[in-house]
């Protein structure tokens, strides 16, 4: 295996993993480490201090042990990538590609590496088992991605160990679900045959994603496709029986209605119920993943009364946000706390606010905070509008009673002051809850209710 191999091999590992080429710095560390040559040495080549050799060094051995699914450090570096070139050479023999930890390689080293979105659906292996899988639909895996470590772990457990049929990543526009999907993928999908990501973003009809998961799933064509979504859905249910398959739908609020309580259809997507409700109830091996703003009635009953359907609600980034505002060149750090926690470490809304104050305050974060009034911009309000825009009219009273109140409040006090009967303000608030709307605190023998600061700024503009 000569040098260009091993940067090649290298670069395709961090291309597919980050959508990102290798740096002629880190080829320079990684070439410089093939060759038994101590940081120190590769320091003075590269002509920088030994330090940042060795920062760039540990994001490289990151990154490959990510990719790889086992660690890779400077002095197993060499052995590894052997080990690797001669399981894609052996395997590739007779296939155009090789599965290797999290990533696909091409088992032509000499091409270069397509973006991600190109890879392939055709065949590809693990040394342990085959799996197949189509990605085309899923986005880029962003550059940087912090923590989540635990909602991983959580994840992890439900679908290797618990072997769950379905698992809901919900949470409000913004909070990274499908960056958590994609990060969550390597870690799971070894256990899979095949794997397919889909996006509902575009509203297809159930008979649109029907078809589209068995073409890939049974390799048949368009045309010896059953014509009925009954036949469609039975034919969907024996491929998720007889293989592992790995499902994930991402933005599945696009089929849910607007104006009504939350997790009610679309009228012309009202079958889609079935879809959720076979694969949670029906006896399989396969998982379905899916990603959306609010819960699908049926994965609110099936993660109530299945112990194999699980829902994850995706809150705020937390302390890990700083990582965000670091990588934006904030300034002020002990003034990122009051800010993250402003908006909620919610990761995009943070990437807009920080843009926002480099543009504005040159990166002072303390001189933006001195402003009482809460800054949205028109992006982050045309995003929260399309949230807002789904409520029913009773949530929009409610969520107005609750941010005209400073502090949190009780539901007597609501009842007080929209007067309408509690039946219809539970089905309301459970509703906002789903939506990650609401806060809800406990105080004593009463649960308050209250919104964050971001959400109630909204509630306000919009009402005026
Ligand atoms: N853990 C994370 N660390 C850093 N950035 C993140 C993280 N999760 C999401 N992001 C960023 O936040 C933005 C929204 O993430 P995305 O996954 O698209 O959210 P959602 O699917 O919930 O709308 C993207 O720019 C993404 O790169
Ligand atoms: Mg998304």
């Amino acid at each position: 295996m000569d040098i260009q191999q091993v940067l090649k091999l290298a670069d395709d590992l961090a291309f597919t993993k980050t959508g990102k080429h290798l740096s002629s710095l880190q080829e320079t560390i990684l070439t410089g480490v093939w060759s038994s040559q101590k940081y120190g040495e590769i320091a003075t080549t590269c002509n920088c201090t030994e330090e940042h050799v060795k920062k760039v060094a540990s994001e490289i051995w990151q990154l490959l042990s990510e990719a790889l699914g086992e660690p890779v450090n400077k002095s197993n570096f060499k052995s590894t990538l052997k080990r690797l070139h001669i399981s894609i050479v052996s395997s590739t023999v007779e296939k155009n590609s090789v599965q290797i930890g999290s990533v696909n390689v091409c088992g032509d080293t000499s091409h270069s590496p397509k973006t991600p979105k190109d890879r392939s659906p055709s065949p590809s292996e693990t040394t342990k088992s085959p799996i197949r899988q189509d990605l085309r639909d899923a986005p880029d895996i962003a550059s940087s991605f912090y923590d989540r470590t635990s909602e991983l772990a959580t994840l992890q457990q439900w679908i290797i160990q618990e072997r769950c049929r379905t698992v809901a990543i919900l949470g409000i526009s913004g909070i990274g679900k499908t960056n958590l999907a994609l990060h969550l993928l390597p870690q799971v999908q070894h256990q899979f045959e095949f794997v397919i990501w889909r996006s509902l973003g575009t509203s297809p009809t159930l008979q649109t994603t029907l078809k589209s998961l068995i073409k890939f799933l049974s390799n048949l064509p368009e045309t010896e496709l059953p014509a009925s979504t009954d036949e469609l859905l039975s034919l969907l249910m024996e491929k998720v029986r007889s293989h592992r398959c790995l499902i994930i739908l991402d933005d599945v609020q696009t089929i849910l209605s607007s104006g009504q309580i939350a997790g009610n259809y679309r009228p012309e997507y009202q079958n889609y119920c079935t879809l959720f409700k076979l694969i949670g109830e029906t006896c399989h091996n396969s998982c379905l993943i899916l990603n959306s703003w609010e819960p699908p009635r049926e994965i609110v009953a099936l993660s109530r009364e299945n112990s194999r359907c699980h829902s994850l609600q995706v809150g705020g980034l937390g302390a890990a946000a700083s990582e965000i505002l670091r990588e934006k060149g904030l300034l002020d750090e002990d003034k990122w706390e009051c800010l993250i926690n402003t908006y909620r470490g919610n990761p995009l809304w943070l990437k807009i606010v920080a843009f926002a104050i480099q543009e504005l305050f040159s990166s002072r974060v303390a001189e933006f905070l001195k402003y009482d009034m809460l800054f949205l911009g028109e992006e982050l309000k045309a995003i929260l509008q399309q949230q807002f825009d789904r409520l029913s009219e009773l949530e929009k009273q409610v969520m107005c009673c609750i941010a005209n109140e400073i502090d949190a409040v009780a539901i007597s006090q609501i009842i007080e002051k929209v007067q309408i009967s509690p039946p219809e303000l539970f089905d309301a608030l459970q509703s906002l809850g789903r939506r990650g709307l609401i806060e809800k605190l406990e105080a004593g023998d009463r649960s308050l209710f209250s919104l964050s600061p971001v959400v109630r700024q909204y509630a306000k503009i919009d009402r005026e």
